[in-house]
């Protein structure tokens, strides 16, 4: 059994900038997931990004955790629940501008240090995206421009922090799900576990390494590469002890970009008998995704494909 792809970024500058990109191919077609090392985002930054982000719970997120839990009796369960997650988040948006001033109860320093923390996560989706383009033989920046809409990207942050749990069997932490968006970047605890993804019909953890960036693709990428790339499922287990970070960034298109298959990657053969995916703009996909979130994407896909371009006119 091969084991969970890991990328030393630093290497595609060196000679191994092949082998890497590789990698990088191989992790993307077989995984929809891999974690990056050495990704140029300063190790201290991201110390100062973990500790303000558990400080920040502790302060202000914590008991309102446990009020919510004891309320609705989530912490003695009998049988299993299907309507919760066993998460306490809330979200930053930073494309096409920044709340980060808006949401309450941020101090300053957090503020400022999330914001620069977006800035190089954005730079390093972007910097991905072109990676992708040249391994999928795509032209440099055509997946930048695939999510431009006439806005630019949609980029947010969702913090979340799963606190333990008496009962991980009964309460998942986060429900399996695809990701709806484009390319992820997550930062996540280095000592708890809990993130898991679907693999050959098993669940493989995404272990935790220190000062890493895990990556993976949403269904935007899916449907751009024409299945090539797929959204790979995953969820969240909850621990007995313990509280796990995770700090999510999605790099999304901008909610009037039109999604579609790149015309370079519809087999030839194929292309006039099967449609995989279909066409559409990218805020009615996410209206869909909210209702339909922890159910399988096909029939999110299906649904645009009601007729040839979907159920609005984007030609
Ligand atoms: C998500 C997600 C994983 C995590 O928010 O979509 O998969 O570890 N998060 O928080
Ligand atoms: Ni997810």
């Amino acid at each position: 059994m091969t084991t969970f792809p890991v990328i030393n970024f630093e290497k595609l500058n060196g000679e191994e900038r092949k082998d890497t990109m590789e990698k990088i191919k191989n992790a993307c077609e077989n995984w929809g997931f891999f974690e990056l090392v050495n990704h140029g985002i300063p190790h201290d930054l991201l110390d100062t990004v973990e500790r303000l982000t558990k400080e920040h719970y502790r302060k202000c997120m914590e008991e309102r955790f446990k009020e919510l839990i004891a309320s609705k009796g989530l912490d003695a369960v009998q049988s299993e629940v299907k309507d919760m997650d066993w998460e306490s988040t809330f979200h930053l948006r930073h494309l096409p501008e920044s709340n980060i001033s808006e949401v309450p109860d941020l101090i300053d320093e957090y503020r400022k240090v999330m914001k620069d923390f977006a800035l190089r996560l954005e730079k390093l989706a972007e910097q991905l995206l072109d990676l992708l383009c040249e391994n999928l033989g795509l032209e440099k920046g055509y997946l930048k421009k695939a999510f431009y809409g006439s806005r630019g990207p949609t980029f947010g942050t969702k913090i979340a922090n799963y606190p333990p749990c008496p009962n991980p069997a009964l309460v998942k932490g986060l429900r399996p799900h695809t990701d709806a968006g484009g390319i992820i970047l997550l930062f996540q605890d280095d000592k708890v576990s809990g993130l898991q993804l679907l693999k050959d019909d098993q669940w493989v953890d995404v272990p935790p390494m220190r000062h890493s960036i895990v990556v993976n693709i949403g269904d935007q990428l899916e449907v751009i590469t024409n299945g090539k790339y797929k959204s790979v499922e995953h969820r969240v287990i909850a621990q007995t002890d313990g509280t796990r970070m995770s700090i999510a960034s999605f790099y999304n298109p901008g909610s009037d970009a039109v999604i579609y298959p790149a015309p370079e990657l519809l087999e030839k053969e194929a292309e006039e008998k099967v449609q995989l995916y279909p066409k559409f703009v990218f805020e009615d996909y996410m209206k869909l995704y909210a209702e339909l979130k922890f159910q399988a994407k096909e029939p999110r896909f299906e649904a645009f494909k009601a007729s040839n371009f979907g159920p609005i006119a984007t030609a």
